[in-house]
């Protein structure tokens, strides 16, 4: 059994989609995830870049061994050592052991803390501009620290115009079949990379920004990521998009609304303000954090230029479901956000200056509007606060 597809003429994907999976990272929601790999087949050797999750070890091993049609892998390529692309490497490096593994320093050390092997005696080290010809085509080696982890590289082909660009540009869920961009709807996949990008890689836009740099002076007709599909026709808009994403810039001129409720009286707030908004040709989204997965939360904060935080006061403190985003916030370093609060409390409402306490160490945070204090629920002094906070977002777009 084998599910492999050619990239180009010396090219093929080997990689596996796993549509069963319902988490990725043993927590974010997935329906499915694709662990590519490619193989090279050149004049003088043969490469393979990366292997595949512990899950897909089988069908992994069948399509290299049928792309492999008889040959043997020269050099194993290791752009990113995080198991969902190594955890299969053991079982290579056991079948092929005159394949040498090529790496960072760093990758070469991780490889070792996973496998337990000690792989001096065939270590390739991999630094930035390294090049290694392996007939046609000439293989150029880029570093990009924490694109996702520190000892990430990134190869360029020269020959086929490729970029292997690691966890970049990859995307949560299956692939459905399909291995090129051009085969899938961009608009309907967004969210995928959205979500993805955002939680996975989100904090690390400086490192994202200076790879960007050296790949936009390079000729890439292809983007081959470690996850989703292959960049084919869109390579411009996912640029543009990360491009946004790595730099903190809103993709839309807006107002995310999350809020946490107890017995209606926020909920109510925040759908009150919502409607104000929408009223006023603002395009609000409002979600629930006690019942919406944080990485939706994440990607929606990217998403957005204004957020709006609308909770419960509890134990004095901020309500439990209401502080695990905001420290999500904070540790995925969403900057240059403006925010507005509204803060609720039967007897002693105290989120608000709470909430500005943690929101004061993300880069660029600005506030907009008075903060507002409903005592259970809103009165009507409260609704004339919302309408007046609906009429400060707008001019704050
Ligand atoms: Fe897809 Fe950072 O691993």
């Amino acid at each position: 059994m084998h599910i492999v597809r050619k990239v180009t003429d010396d090219i093929t994907w080997i990689g596996s989609d796993d549509s069963k999976v319902r988490t990725f990272e043993d927590h974010y929601p997935v329906d499915g995830m694709t662990y590519n790999s490619y193989l090279l087949k050149d004049t003088e050797k043969t490469v393979l870049f990366d292997t595949c999750d512990k899950s897909q070890n089988k069908i992994f091993l069948d399509n290299l061994k049928y792309a492999l049609d008889g040959r043997k892998p020269d050099i194993i390529v290791v752009h990113h050592a995080e198991p969902d692309h190594s955890a299969t490497l053991e079982f290579v490096m056991s079948l092929y052991p005159d394949a040498k593994i090529a790496s960072s320093a760093q990758a070469k050390k991780m490889i070792e803390q996973f496998t337990g092997v000690d792989i001096s005696d065939r270590h390739i080290l991999l630094k930035e501009g390294t090049e290694i010809s392996t007939g046609k085509h000439t293989l150029k080696f880029i570093s990009a620290p924490m694109v996702h982890w520190p000892e990430v590289m990134m190869t360029y082909d020269s020959c086929d115009k490729i970029l292997f660009s690691a966890d970049a540009f990859g995307k949560f869920g299956s692939r459905n079949g399909k291995l090129f961009d051009g085969e899938v709807s961009f608009d309907s996949e967004l969210e995928n990379h959205r979500r993805y990008y955002t939680n996975i890689v989100g904090k690390y836009g400086t490192q994202v920004m200076s790879v960007l740099k050296k790949a936009g002076l390079l000729d890439i007709k292809l983007i081959c990521p470690l996850h989703g599909y292959i960049w084919r026709d869109k390579i411009s808009d996912i640029i543009e998009k990360y491009s946004k994403w790595a730099s903190y810039e809103p993709e839309i001129k807006g107002a995310f609304i999350a809020y946490s409720s107890v017995y209606g009286g926020t909920q109510e707030a925040a759908e009150y303000l919502a409607n104000k908004l929408s009223e006023n040709g603002v395009d609000a989204l409002i979600k629930d954090v006690s019942h919406t997965d944080k990485s939706y939360l994440i990607s929606s904060s990217f998403k957005y230029s204004n957020i709006v935080i609308a909770t419960t006061t509890y134990n004095c403190e901020i309500f439990e479901t209401m502080n695990e985003f905001l420290s999500c916030l904070v540790s995925h370093a969403v900057k240059n956000r403006k925010y507005s609060i509204i803060e609720n409390g039967s007897w002693a409402p105290a989120a608000g200056k709470l909430i500005k306490e943690k929101l004061d160490g993300l880069g660029g945070s600005e506030y907009v509007g008075n903060t507002v204090t409903i005592k259970s629920f809103p009165s009507d002094e409260n609704l004339a606060e919302l309408d007046k906070l609906a009429s400060d977002i707008k001019s704050s777009l």
